[in-house]
């Protein structure tokens, strides 16, 4: 599966990105994540999201449950629409406390909501299902995209239950040091590939990996668009992917 390229096993990547995760978002940075928050609500890529995100919930025409994986400090909670219940996963702790008094806090219109500490890989649904399910900036970012991950998502939906992703784009990433590396790989010796393959580890994805892996998925009604990030603080893409489980 091409999300383990550069590891050694999926267990490998998995325990190592919730590791990294964990030691990332402690107090300090979850706190000073929450805070920016309140400039992020200026920026080109909040008004992007906010507009997909009210769009696909406004889109049911009823009420809904939605999921929002890794949720973090609740930036978008205040965007959902038709929203009866909400459910909020993030395995940092300390996100999750911001998430208790997100962004806009007062525009948010949701009469139930649920926030789980742990990670999306180990937690147990028990059979809950969601009409939305969104994640912004987690797979393919902080967390390995995987095609388990993807089929658990299609499992955790409603039918005609729509879930919405982004993955970090990783082709405009590769500069031409990068992409000639990569062509000269297979012949390299093998404790060079060592130092390609520790410097190459991440989750993001290219766009042949995440069309390879979305056709193998259970989604059969899917799109992947593309969207350069203009936050002014964080330079990159991400490919966004919106599937609904029809049928
Ligand atoms: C860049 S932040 C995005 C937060 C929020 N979605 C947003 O757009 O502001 C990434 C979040 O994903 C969470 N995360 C990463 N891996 C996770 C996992 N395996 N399970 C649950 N949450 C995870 C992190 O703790 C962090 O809060």
């Amino acid at each position: 599966m091409p999300a383990v390229f550069y590891f050694s096993s999926m267990s490998e990547q998995l325990q190592s990105s919730e590791e990294r995760t964990v030691k990332l978002y402690d107090e300090a940075y979850s706190a000073n994540y929450r805070a920016y928050d309140e400039e992020f609500i200026n920026a080109p890529t909040y008004k992007h999201y906010r507009q997909k995100l009210e769009a696909l919930t406004s889109s049911f025409h009823k009420p809904i449950t939605v999921l929002d994986l890794g949720c973090g400090s609740g930036r978008y909670f205040h965007t959902l629409k038709n929203t009866a219940s909400l459910t909020g996963i993030d395995i940092s702790e300390h996100m999750l406390e911001m998430a208790k008094n997100p962004v806009k806090g007062k525009e948010v219109n949701i009469p139930s909501i649920k926030l789980i500490a742990g990670s999306v890989y180990d937690h147990d649904f028990n059979g809950e299902q969601f009409d939305f399910i969104y994640s912004i900036g987690v797979l393919g970012e902080h967390a390995p995209f995987t095609l388990e991950m993807c089929n658990l998502l299609y499992s955790l939906l409603n039918k005609d239950g729509v879930l919405f992703t982004t993955i970090v784009n990783l082709d405009i990433r590769k500069n031409t040091k990068r992409k000639l590396a990569e062509m000269a790989y297979p012949i390299l010796p093998s404790n060079l590939k060592r130092v390609f393959d520790e410097r190459w580890k991440s989750n993001y994805m290219t766009q042949k990996q995440l069309q390879a892996l979305m056709a193998t998925s259970k989604f059969t009604d899917y799109s992947i668009d593309n969207h350069v990030s203009d936050d002014g603080v964080w330079k990159g893409g991400h490919y966004e992917v919106t599937a609904r489980k029809s049928g």
